[in-house]
């Protein structure tokens, strides 16, 4: 069931990428950054006979370009510089590298460009958003931009439905966790988590803000479409891939994913999936902020593609418990990682637009009145003030958010509705605050399944990324 219309696009995509000769596509990175306060940090470099493209990743500049004119007929090669002591050097790609087009055909190439059909392309949000460390109100309007007719729905835990005579391979055959171990980069990358945990804590200690905001970043990845890094994956002109979509506004700390992965990439080359960093930086940001410990399993492999339209998997602050839940339940989680995970505002900030405003959809509606007043008086600083989730401990990953939600002192009917609409939900929260020491336990445990939801373990349906925010061979997809 092959859409002419997908065989088209996708012909089209071969046409324009031989034609154009491009990998890294030139764009407006600083356009994008602006749009959606992530940072695509991208900018076109001009050699007028190599179209190159320049990531800037803490003030280094890393350079990809397309193959020269005489490079073009044999197929095509990403070659790669990267900045030695200020200075551009020039580098022979690794093995890694170097993606023909010829092998195009590749089982795991095809893999990175088959689609199945999209459902809805939802209407990005126009505003830069918040920093609320779980969810994202809903995209103003919602409206449906590009509606592709579904041949076939996809499976809600992302794996493939096989459809008869498709002509492209399905998505990745994922697994929740199963084939993860503990000690699975003890031979090849010994030293990858005092790696991480070293630079998270340079990080965490310049700027606490950033703390929330990776938490938040890895809750996004893993709920939409599972943990697969694709939430990482950056597309600036065509702004395709999740991070673009209003359903993943504000979301922050894609600089510091880089850093790490440099880091990580310095010490293991090839070894450490985007996927697997992403993790264990959630659970060192847990213990910067003075939450629980939990060992990490690692083997996950990174996506090759990411879909705008996987973003509508998250969560957003408008929705009532069911919904909730039926979101959880598709990433495998239960209503007990629900409440447990939600008291993950316990820590971020949000925007004042996001709680206050026509409608404010949003907004708790049983809000404490003398909460309430005090963001209004608060939010007249304007839409993008900004306010602790928590004000109690704003920056203590601790169960105050539970005595916050209920007394109403908490921003959205999302929190809520866990402690009025579901008498499960509720009683936990009741636990929590009656128990020392449960959340934190259960915490643990929670991330644990979060992390470990719909990993790609197959490494010829995924890849471990040179750089998180592109794929090994340049190509997003189709
Ligand atoms: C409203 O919040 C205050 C603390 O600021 C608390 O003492 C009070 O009990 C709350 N009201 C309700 C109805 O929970």
């Amino acid at each position: 069931m092959a859409s002419p219309f997908l065989s088209a696009i996708f012909i089209a995509a071969i046409v324009f990428f031989i034609s154009h000769s491009v990998w890294f596509l030139p764009s407006q990175g600083a356009e994008a950054a602006a749009a959606t306060n992530a940072p695509p940090n991208t900018r076109l470099s001009s050699p007028s006979h190599r179209r190159c493209t320049t990531l800037v990743i803490l003030g280094k500049h890393y350079t990809f370009c397309a193959p020269s004119a005489v490079a073009k007929k044999k197929g095509r090669t990403l070659s790669e510089r990267l900045p030695r002591e200020g200075h551009a050097e020039t580098r022979r790609p690794s093995p890694a590298a170097r993606v023909s087009l010829s092998e195009r055909n590749h089982p795991s190439i095809r893999k990175r460009l088959s689609r199945e059909p999209r459902r809805v392309i939802r209407r990005r949000a126009a505003t830069a958003a918040h920093k609320h460390p779980l969810r994202r109100k809903h995209p103003t309007g919602g409206q449906p931009l590009v509606r592709i007719p579904a041949t076939s729905g996809r499976h809600p835990s992302g794996s493939p439905r096989v459809r008869p005579g498709a002509a492209f391979p399905p998505r990745p055959v994922r697994n929740n966790g199963e084939t993860l171990r503990n000690d699975f980069y003890e031979q090849t990358c010994p030293q990858v988590e005092s790696i991480i945990r070293n630079k998270v804590s340079e990080w965490v200690t310049k700027d606490p803000s950033i703390a929330p905001s990776l938490l938040r970043l890895h809750f996004h990845d893993a709920i939409s479409t599972g943990n697969d890094a694709s939430i990482l994956l950056k597309d600036p002109i065509r702004r395709s891939t999740e991070m673009y979509s209003g359903f993943n506004g504000g979301l922050r700390g894609f600089d510091v994913v880089d850093d790490i992965k440099l880091a990580v990439e310095k010490s293991c080359p090839g070894i450490v999936s985007c996927a697997d960093i992403l993790t264990v930086i959630a659970r060192d940001v847990t213990l910067e902020m003075k939450g629980p410990f939990w060992f990490v399993p690692f083997g996950r492999k990174d996506s090759f593609t990411s879909f705008l339209s996987d973003a509508v998997e998250v969560p957003n602050q408008e929705s009532d418990v069911n919904i909730l839940l039926k979101q959880f339940d598709a990433a495998g989680l239960t209503f007990s990682d629900l409440a447990i995970l939600t008291g993950a505002h316990s820590v971020g900030k949000s925007h004042c637009f996001s709680f206050t405003g026509a409608g404010a959809g949003g907004a708790n509606p049983h809000m404490n009145l003398t909460y309430a007043q005090a963001l209004n008086q608060r939010c007249k600083a304007g839409p993008l003030e900004t306010v602790f989730n928590d004000d109690v401990t704003p920056n203590i990953l601790d169960v105050q958010f539970y005595t916050n939600l209920k007394q109403g002192r908490v921003l959205f009917k999302s929190d809520d509705t866990i402690y009025r609409d579901n008498s499960m939900t509720s009683s936990l929260v009741d636990a929590f605050l009656s128990q020392p020491g449960v959340w934190d336990a259960q915490f643990a445990v929670s991330m644990v399944k979060l992390a470990n939801s719909r990993v790609i373990a197959d490494p010829n349906q995924g890849e471990i990324r040179r750089i998180c925010s592109v794929p090994n061979n340049g190509l997003i997809h189709h």
